[in-house]
């Protein structure tokens, strides 16, 4: 979903992505160096290195990070699994992400995930990831349920044709874990803390450890 990736984002989102981003960078210590997991075309890893960190993007997707590339020589960018980083022990100050969590979790390397961030992280560290969540109260629920299930696939059939990834999205978001596994998952990663923030009711979630 490379091509639109980014106007796509920022239509069905009604632009409210980028102030998400922005959330999460709010809560950025002033530390020096960064990594950005899931980095796609590098709009979070882009935002941080224009508030002047120094910057690490990686992710799978050579056509995302192709376009990360083209936008900001000023990031480091590489091709890498967020379970299998290519980098040593104690390299950053702060692991972050928006938008990515739901895609390890699904595709079974989430909790491998989370020890690989652990891993490289610095103690003191702070890893800050942002994801789509499903919200808590009944009435916020049945207008989430609504959007994701009839306006998201409407608009994404709309704007990628048979790129469109199905239910993907949906269904995503519906199985990310709960706070009390994820709990397990950071503390038994070597977090020292773990809090889960729900923003705008609870549409998105900011996660975070501490180490
Ligand atoms: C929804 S996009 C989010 C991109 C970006 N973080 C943003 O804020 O727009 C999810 C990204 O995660 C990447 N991704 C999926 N699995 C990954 C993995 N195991 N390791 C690193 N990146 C992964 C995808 O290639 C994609 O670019």
């Amino acid at each position: 979903l490379a091509p639109g990736y980014r106007l796509f984002n920022r239509w069905s989102s009604l632009g409210l992505d980028n102030r998400w981003r922005r959330k999460l960078l709010d809560e950025l210590p002033p530390v020096a160096r960064v990594l950005d997991v899931g980095t796609g075309t590098g709009e979070l890893a882009i935002a941080a290195h224009a508030r002047g960190y120094e910057v690490t993007g990686v992710d799978v997707s050579e056509a995302m990070l192709a376009r990360a590339r083209a936008s900001e020589p000023g990031v480091s960018w590489h091709i890498a699994s967020a379970d299998k980083l290519p980098f040593p022990d104690a390299s950053f100050s702060a692991v972050i992400s928006a938008y990515v969590m739901r895609n390890l979790q699904q595709s079974g390397v989430l909790e491998a995930s989370i020890r690989e961030c652990a891993r490289v992280l610095k103690s003191p560290g702070r890893l800050l990831f942002l994801d789509l969540t499903r919200p808590d109260t009944a009435a916020l629920r049945m207008g989430h349920d609504l959007y994701a299930r009839s306006f998201l696939p409407a608009f994404g059939r709309l704007f990628f044709g048979g790129r469109w990834p199905g239910g993907y999205l949906r269904q995503s978001i519906e199985e990310l874990w709960a706070t009390p596994k994820l709990r397990d998952c950071f503390l038994s990663a070597g977090f020292k803390t773990f809090d889960a923030r729900p923003l705008w009711g609870g549409i998105v979630t900011l996660f975070s450890g501490s180490k």
